[in-house]
């Protein structure tokens, strides 16, 4: 068969790993496989190559996508056009690592086109897996940076407002900051309490030099609401999220008397090279699509359950984002170590 990959939407550590091990498991099974760039924007402009063997050798260990992603070009009204540029590559079935955006502009094609998707997003908060690829690589990023900021935190007495990525979900805020002990963790899930924080914050100012507080881009006071920072009016998902780290040091200075600073992570969460954590998801699940490829298994997606990579129907990757739970264990855990959560 003659098997298409895109990347759609924003990248993630991992993208290449699942391109290395799906293209080389559909090779060595006889197909043919042909890459499209920039996700979407390559059917609609007929950008697509065909994807031999050199083309893959290495790619696991780089961050970004060798194909090429964008998060700007959605099908919504332009499903007519993008079936028939579809039908002009001649493909017999399409593997799509993708997120929310990705997966729901695809939703209306199940009778049209032969479908394998891969779940992805730094986010982790795509629905019917338990855990996406590029996630554990954010929180590396986030861990480290809680631990080289708590140095110039204590040494100046300061506090250090670090915002990282998520949209409206806070698993990055959380699994980053636990895992380095950061000393505050705001998520979008459970809104802070100003009052209630400025207590702790003052409490730490007598114990301690320095305090670091991670927060999630999404996160927002009680009565309150997320920060918008601007937005991308072409892409499927028009908001971009931020401005809450500046705020919030501004805000912890002003109320706590405590001097403050504040470090947006940005797309560096996005842009170091996958974790052996995620290099081993990304293959166990790229051999996984290639295979539900081979068995002409379609509508399938390749998904993380109970500590395996399952199968499961296309369908459960195109629900609505999977939040933190307000009462989740990790919560339970944090605050059991004395973090204010
Ligand atoms: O969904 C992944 C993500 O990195 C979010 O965490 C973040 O809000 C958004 O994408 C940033 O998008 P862009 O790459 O368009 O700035």
């Amino acid at each position: 068969m003659r098997i298409g990959i895109l990347t759609g939407g924003g990248d993630a550590p991992g993208l290449n790993g699942v391109i290395e091990a799906a293209g080389k498991t559909l090779l060595s099974l006889g197909h043919q496989v042909i890459g499209i760039r920039d996700g979407f924007e390559g059917v609609f402009a007929g950008q697509v190559f065909p994807i031999e063997a050199p083309f893959l050798e290495g790619l696991h260990s780089h961050a970004g996508t060798a194909l090429g992603t964008s998060n700007k070009c959605g099908t919504e009204g332009r499903e007519a056009e993008f079936l028939e540029c579809y039908k002009k590559l001649n493909l017999d079935g399409l593997i799509v690592a993708g997120g929310d955006g990705t997966f729901n502009g695809l939703k209306s094609f199940k009778n049209d086109i032969h479908l394998i998707g891969v779940p992805k997003t730094i986010d982790n908060d795509l629905a019917g897996t338990d855990i996406t690829f590029g996630y554990d690589t954010a929180c590396s990023v986030v861990a480290e940076s809680v631990d080289a900021l708590r140095y110039t935190a204590h040494a100046h007495k300061r506090v250090m407002v670090i915002e990282v990525m998520g949209r409206t979900a806070g698993w990055i805020a959380l699994g980053g900051g636990m895992s380095a002990y950061a000393d505050v963790i705001l998520i979008p899930e459970r809104p802070f309490h100003r009052e209630e924080l400025k207590k702790f914050i003052l409490e730490k100012k007598n114990t301690q030099r320095g305090l670091v507080c991670v927060v999630s881009e999404g996160a927002f006071a009680e009565g309150e609401s997320p920060e918008v920072a601007f937005h991308v009016p072409e892409a499927p998902q028009p908001e971009r999220l931020g401005g809450i780290g500046e705020s919030m040091a501004h805000w912890v200075q002003h109320s706590t008397d405590w001097e403050s600073r504040h470090i947006v992570l940005g797309h560096l969460q996005r842009s170091k090279p996958p974790t052996t954590t995620d290099r081993f998801l990304t293959l166990a699940m790229g051999v996984q699509v290639a295979q539900l490829v081979h068995q002409k298994d379609w509508f399938k997606a390749a998904v993380y359950r109970q500590g395996v990579v399952q199968v499961a129907p296309l369908e459960e990757l195109m629900q609505p984002p999977r939040l933190v739970d307000p009462n989740h264990r990790w919560v339970k855990m944090a605050q059991a170590v004395g973090i204010y959560i």
